[in-house]
């Protein structure tokens, strides 16, 4: 059978910066380190006043081909992933096409288009749909172009007024990938939940601290379902487990739980029991809220124990290494957090091919997937061809009046001057640029 998966990568940052221990938290009156330690974020990108899901997605998309050597016709499919759509009708991934048919010579009308959403878990649906599509023999040879693009924006004085982040990840999904493999196996959690939802509204409401609990629980349901068919998972199975990172401090507390889930009853619980006891087993309490405290000790004596510290070093922080610096991209975040990986590992010159990811994706609302991937002998190739490092460093740094102007405009609340022009930031030749409807 022949492998399909992630061929090639391309990122696109929005341009400007939020700076949170040195703009964000003064602003606020909060302690810088509540921003960096406690959810382990030093800024957020966000959108300039030219810029939305449709630019940053097409930008991505434009440069993908261009280093790719791609032209309309080695595409059969564009498939964008977002929850930030203002077109209830038309899907993003035509505008997108319309802005590559300005550059490239030739139409995407032989392409399929569509757009996915489930919240941020919409990019992996996105790259499963592309997967079947290509497994299924109805690709005529060609790729699919998957865009998970997406202004992650939040009301002001909102707790997740910190996490935000704007930007878009394009990646061509192929027979014989250079990139990833994905695994045939799956796992999912999925329930019906209210913590984060945007009925018919630009800025989510969300119960914060719920979002997290609903986070964790989908993912160790998404972990049992994919052990169900793959087989129990151990901490040495893989060389990194890129997941879904709304902000870094909530990927450090699901490392910690998937890190528990892969030990029990294993020789590595046996070598820990000395140091911290052995796992409370929920059956040998009474009542929930002792089972509860039990874990709670447990865990906490787990994360100080050098093996968890190594393994989590060593297999999940490099993960978070972009994350840290562009705050939640939503749809395309899981996918930042696998680049962000391989990136760790081209710079430190480590041979990966054949080693294999667990990547974990989620989206609120809720569902979480799992699923494996082998890295491919071309990936290192691929990797050195981002340009995010550059991207990242080339941001505006806003000082907080900046922001709260620039947040305004990308407010669809809020009313413009009305004549459809943009505020005096100067948007740059040779990138698609939103000019006004009408005149994109
Ligand atoms: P908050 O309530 O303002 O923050 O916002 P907090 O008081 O919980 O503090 C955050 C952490 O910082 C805590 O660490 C504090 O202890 C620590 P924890 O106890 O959790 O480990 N802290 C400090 N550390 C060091 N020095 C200090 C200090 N002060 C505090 N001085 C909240 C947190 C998550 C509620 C907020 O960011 C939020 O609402 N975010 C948006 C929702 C979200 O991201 N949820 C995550 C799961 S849901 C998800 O991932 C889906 C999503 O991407 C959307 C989608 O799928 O479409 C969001």
């Amino acid at each position: 059978m022949t492998d399909v998966g992630i061929d090639a990568i391309e990122i696109w940052t929005g341009k400007l910066k939020l700076d949170l221990p040195n703009t964000f938290a003064p602003a606020k009156g909060e302690d810088p380190e509540k921003y960096t330690k406690g959810l382990g974020l030093n800024a957020s990108s966000f959108p300039d006043t030219y810029e939305d899901i449709v630019t940053m997605g097409a930008n991505a998309a434009h440069r993908l081909m261009e280093h790719e050597g791609l032209t309309p016709e080695d595409i059969g499919r564009i498939d964008v992933a977002t929850e930030s759509s203002f077109d209830n009708s038309k899907p993003v991934s035509t505008y997108i096409a319309g802005c590559l048919e300005r550059v490239y010579e030739g139409k995407f009308s032989h392409a399929n288009k569509g757009e996915r959403k489930f919240a941020c878990l919409a990019g992996t649906q996105s790259i499963d749909d592309a997967y079947n599509w290509i497994k299924s023999g109805r690709n005529r040879g060609r790729s699919a172009l998957v865009i998970a693009t997406d202004t992650a924006l939040y009301a002001r004085n909102d707790p997740g007024e910190a996490t935000q982040g704007a930007g878009a990840v394009a990646m061509l999904i192929s027979e014989d990938p250079d990139l990833v493999s994905l695994s045939t196996e799956q796992g999912y959690g999925s329930a019906d939940e209210t913590d984060f939802l945007k009925p018919n509204q630009q800025f989510p409401s969300v119960d914060g601290k719920r979002s997290v609990q609903v986070y964790l629980a989908r993912m160790r349901e998404a972990l049992e379902d994919f052990e169900g068919v793959a087989g129990r998972t151990h901490t040495d199975d893989f060389a990194y487990i890129p997941f879904h990172t709304p902000f870094p401090g909530m990927v450090r507390k699901a490392a910690l739980f998937g890190y528990r889930h892969m030990i029990r009853d294993t020789s590595m619980e046996d070598d820990l029991a000395g140091e911290i006891g052995r796992q409370p087993r929920e059956e040998a309490f009474d009542s929930e809220g002792d089972f509860e405290e039990a874990l709670r000790e447990y865990m906490d004596g787990l994360k100080r124990t050098d093996a968890y510290q190594e393994w989590y070093a060593r297999v999940v922080d490099p993960t978070l290494t972009i994350s840290r610096e562009v705050g939640n991209w939503y749809t395309g975040s899981v996918h930042l957090a696998r680049a962000s990986a391989l990136k760790t590992a081209f710079e430190e010159g480590r041979e990966l091919a054949g080693e294999r990811l667990l990547v974990g994706s989620y989206g609120s609302g809720a569902q979480a997937e799992i699923h494996a991937e082998t890295v491919q002998p071309g990936w290192e190739e691929k990797i050195a061809d981002l340009t995010i490092d550059e991207g990242i460093e080339r941001r505006y740094d806003l000082d907080y009046d900046e922001y709260e102007r620039v947040h305004d405009v990308h407010n669809h609340d809020i009313e413009s001057d009305g004549d459809g022009e943009i505020e005096e930031f100067t948007a740059p030749e040779s990138e698609f640029v939103f000019d006004g409807w009408g005149r994109m």
